[in-house]
């Protein structure tokens, strides 16, 4: 089966043409992070049309890399939430239209779920049952997964999630958004141990997270050095190395907990903070104790990206799932409410 996958989420327009025999044969990305830049994060109405604007294009582009024309595509996958409405709506009426004049089925993909399965496009697969960190933008959880579509949240965020606090807190700083890329860079030149920040909610029990106190540790700080006549590149850099360290740290802490209490020792990290190779080593090093293995996709696919949402709604479309011509998409969807395969 070849399935034609759209993203259009929130800032990326991802598309990609996804084969059930033969894997992934083409993925293109339009980043709109150039024109968000200038206003320090996403404006959706600028989403929304740039989406419309990019969509088509790049169709025709992984079309032709795969050297296929629109009547081998068999159906299509398009994120249908959570998201921006505007945005989710564009990859939602592109898919469904073409799908009306192609004669082929359209399937809504939860976003979330594609980040969850972006690790199965790599090399070595993860195997279920195995727990699931997934670090985005908007989303900070835990979760079991016993298969596709079979999710048991174990604990998420209470307040930002944890890309969401890389952002804030780089844009707090004086750094370009998306924040997360930037704190990361500029931790590699931090100077360790200058700075300790606290590791919030680890010290009782749990798998709740809490990554806006950290946000506000972080400008206090920034605030103390910039009094005391320091705000050279230096103490920038500490504090983006305190800062990733405490957010790595507690996000180690957290999935040891999750191994624990369920027993398994296969996790799972995905969404953009997923990239970040500092909790990759962290994790690696945790799960190497724990002699069990951490999988994740490349940094590409870690991100947000047409593939997954091709791989995902393939998988479900195999599985016999369809829906009718109706276009809905949803800002929020919960992903213990998709249906197990
Ligand atoms: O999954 P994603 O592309 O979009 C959402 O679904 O939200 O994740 C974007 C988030 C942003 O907050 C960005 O700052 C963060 O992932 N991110 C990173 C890194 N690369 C992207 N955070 C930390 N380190 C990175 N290397
Ligand atoms: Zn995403």
């Amino acid at each position: 089966m070849l399935v034609l996958g759209l993203e259009t989420s929130c800032d990326e327009t991802g598309v990609a043409l996804y084969d059930s025999e033969r894997g992934l044969l083409a993925d293109a990305l339009f980043s709109q992070i150039d024109l968000h830049r200038v206003y320090g994060g996403v404006v959706p109405e600028l989403a929304s049309r740039d989406h419309v604007k990019r969509m088509l294009p790049l169709i025709r582009q992984v079309l032709s890399e795969a050297d296929c024309v629109a009547t081998d595509i068999d159906a299509i996958a398009y994120t249908a939430g959570p998201g921006l409405v505007g945005a989710l709506l564009v990859g939602a009426s592109c898919a469904q239209a073409l799908a009306f004049a192609w004669g082929i089925p359209a399937l809504g993909v939860h976003h979330m779920e594609g980040h969850l399965l972006a690790p199965m496009l790599e090399e070595q697969p993860p195997a279920f049952p195995f727990v699931a960190l997934l670090v985005s933008g908007g989303h900070t959880q835990l979760v079991r997964v016993d298969g596709i579509g079979q999710y048991q949240l174990l604990g998420e965020s209470l307040d930002d999630a944890a890309g969401e606090a890389f952002d804030k807190t780089a844009k707090l700083m004086g750094l370009q958004y998306p924040g997360g890329p930037e704190i990361a860079r500029l931790a590699l030149s931090g100077t360790p141990g200058r700075f300790k920040f606290p590791r919030p909610m680890t010290d009782r029990p749990g798998l709740e997270f809490s990554f806006s106190g950290l946000k506000t540790f972080t400008l206090n700080t920034w605030q103390q050095c910039q009094a005391a006549g320091d705000n050279s590149e230096q103490t920038r850099c500490d504090i983006a190395l305190a800062f990733q360290q405490a957010v790595v740290d507690t996000l180690t802490i957290k999935c040891k907990r999750a191994l624990k209490q369920t027993g398994l020792n296969n996790l799972v990290i995905a969404g953009g903070v997923s990239a970040n190779q500092a909790l990759r080593q962290s994790l690696e090093k945790m799960l190497a104790e724990l002699k069990g293995e951490v999988f994740y996709a490349r940094p590409a696919f870690c991100t947000d990206n047409g593939a997954m949402i091709a791989y995902a709604g393939c998988q479900r479309l195999l599985a016999g799932q369809h829906e009718d011509l109706s276009i809905k998409v949803q800002a929020r969807w919960p992903m213990e409410q998709l249906p197990a395969l």
